[in-house]
């Protein structure tokens, strides 16, 4: 039977030139169409962390889908980390840069209760400046940020670097 990292691999369809020239957009829409393979992908992300964690946050859009299912998984509440302005109430936030242009990132200012270990979770790691800005703004509030749950990281961006030593797992490297 395939592994689920082969199973993965053959449920991504890579999109050139999306959202821009020279950029290959990993389209996960059909691995979240495959019922069983949404679910055992969020098992596996949701494994390691079973009891060791306190609350779950998730990075807008994408991060989103995975991150909240994994919070249900784990039986713990979800943060969500949005772009600039979405949020009613009052933020924190951070600017970045990305792959693409720059952005904003923010949360609730009361969203983290102080010294709980929040796992942070995106579908894929690039150049890693959307996820280091998460666990900056995370742990600006208070948060420790055990673990990055990462679906896909692009090896050859580095995101990791941009991570300085925080244990990013990846279900699979491209
Ligand atoms: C993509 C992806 C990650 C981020 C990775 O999100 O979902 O969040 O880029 O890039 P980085 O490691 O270079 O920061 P995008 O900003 O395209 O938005 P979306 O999730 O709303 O589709
Ligand atoms: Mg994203």
């Amino acid at each position: 039977a395939a592994s689920l990292e082969q199973r993965i691999l053959g449920a991504l369809r890579d999109i050139p030139d999306f959202p821009e020239p020279g950029v290959t957009f990993k389209d996960i829409t059909p691995l979240i169409a495959d019922a069983e393979l949404f679910a055992e992908v969020v098992r596996a992300h949701a494994q390691p962390w079973q009891g060791s964690v306190d609350a779950v946050a998730g990075l807008e859009a994408r991060g989103f889908i995975f991150g909240a299912a994994i919070a249900v998984h784990l039986g713990l509440g979800f943060i969500p980390v949005r772009k600039g302005g979405k949020l009613p109430g009052p933020t924190v936030g951070v600017d970045y840069a990305l792959e693409y242009g720059t952005a904003r990132i923010e949360i609730h200012e009361d969203a983290v209760a102080q010294g709980s270990r929040v796992l942070v979770v995106d579908d894929v790691l690039a150049t890693g400046g959307t996820a280091a800005a998460a666990c900056t703004l995370l742990e600006s509030c208070g948060a420790v940020v055990p673990g990055v749950e990462i679906l896909v990281e692009i090896e050859a961006l580095r995101g990791r670097d941009a991570l300085a030593g925080r244990a990013v797992r990846s279900l699979v490297t491209v």
